[in-house]
């Protein structure tokens, strides 16, 4: 094994308007897949992946996310009183160690790339993951996260990397789309060489359907290219546009992952999520199965 990834980045900094009003007072990672908050499925992705140090990249109206992760020692002592040994645990469980989850407010929403830049100071020289909490992945049966599948192709290449799934054409639109080189199987995935990344192209100019979702591991070089603050598509400083002009100097590949990825952002994706965490549940899947078959719809 050569080097390994600590630290990652959670830009929690959007608006989230495809949610209003449920999005007005409350983060769009604060939503619930079943019991549990998307955010909390992407700091265990994290986790999992080797990762031991939390930056958030925060915004207005983002506290839930601060309280989520603390103690909250009146639940705590109620459910302790009370005997709830199962709730107890699922709480005292997701604490991090003291010192490891740090905070920072993204003062504009000016785009991904300006949030991820906003961490800088917590970045020194070393390389990053980026996880969006509301691309939320599962893992196929028994198998790794998506960014564990990620760093374990990382460690033989370095340079830049991306999660990446074919969509269909008619999507383009809403993705940063890869133009691809070489292409090889990996045990969980396939790697493509990243030649040249276009920003939601319209579907007759896209150079492929690979399109980037929310997983990404940066190596510095993109820092110094986000410093530029070169505004592109939307008027937003994208992490694409960076990302693409290190081309040619590091090692640039996408990772075509195991598992199914859920735009979260989205209401369809979300209400999917729903269903296929909960199918996956013991404690759910039979009840809900049968409502499903049954329902008069
Ligand atoms: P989205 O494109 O989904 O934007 O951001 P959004 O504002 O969250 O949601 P909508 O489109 O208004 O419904 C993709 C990811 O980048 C983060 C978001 O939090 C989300 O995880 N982001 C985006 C920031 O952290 N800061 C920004 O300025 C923009």
């Amino acid at each position: 094994m050569s080097a390994t990834i600590t630290k990652a980045i959670f830009p929690v900094g959007g608006l989230g308007t495809r949610f209003l009003p449920a999005t007005k007072s409350m983060p769009k990672e604060m939503l619930p897949i079943v019991d549990k908050p998307l955010i909390q499925y992407a700091v265990e992705e994290a986790a999992e992946a080797g990762i031991t140090e939390f930056i958030f990249v925060t915004g207005r109206g983002k506290a839930a996310i601060e309280d989520h992760f603390d103690h909250s020692t009146e639940i705590e002592d109620i459910l302790k009183q009370r005997g709830k040994e199962n709730g107890l645990n699922a709480v005292r469980a997701m604490m991090k160690t003291p010192g490891s989850v740090a905070y920072i407010r993204q003062q504009e929403p000016a785009g991904l790339g300006h949030a991820i830049w906003c961490a800088r100071h917590y970045i020194n020289n070393e390389p990053v993951a980026v996880l969006l909490a509301d691309d939320l992945i599962k893992p196929a049966t028994g198998g790794n996260g998506c960014l564990k599948q990620m760093v374990e192709a990382w460690q033989d290449r370095g340079g830049n990397m991306v999660a990446a799934m074919e969509v269909p054409k008619q999507q383009t639109s809403s993705y940063g789309i890869i133009t691809p080189g070489a292409s090889f199987g990996t045990s969980d995935g396939t790697l493509t060489e990243v030649k040249g990344l276009v920003e939601k192209p319209e579907p007759a100019d896209a150079p492929s359907r690979l399109a980037i979702v929310g997983r990404y591991i940066l190596e510095p070089g993109v820092f110094d290219e986000l410093e530029k603050m070169e505004r592109g598509a939307g008027g937003e400083i994208q992490i694409t546009d960076s990302l693409a002009r290190r081309i040619g100097h590091v090692p640039f590949f996408s990772h075509q992952f195991t598992g199914t990825r859920f735009d979260c952002g989205s209401k369809l994706g979300f209400l999917q999520a729903n269903i296929s965490y909960a199918l996956s549940r013991p404690d759910l899947a039979a009840d809900l199965e049968t409502w499903l078959k049954g329902v008069d719809l």
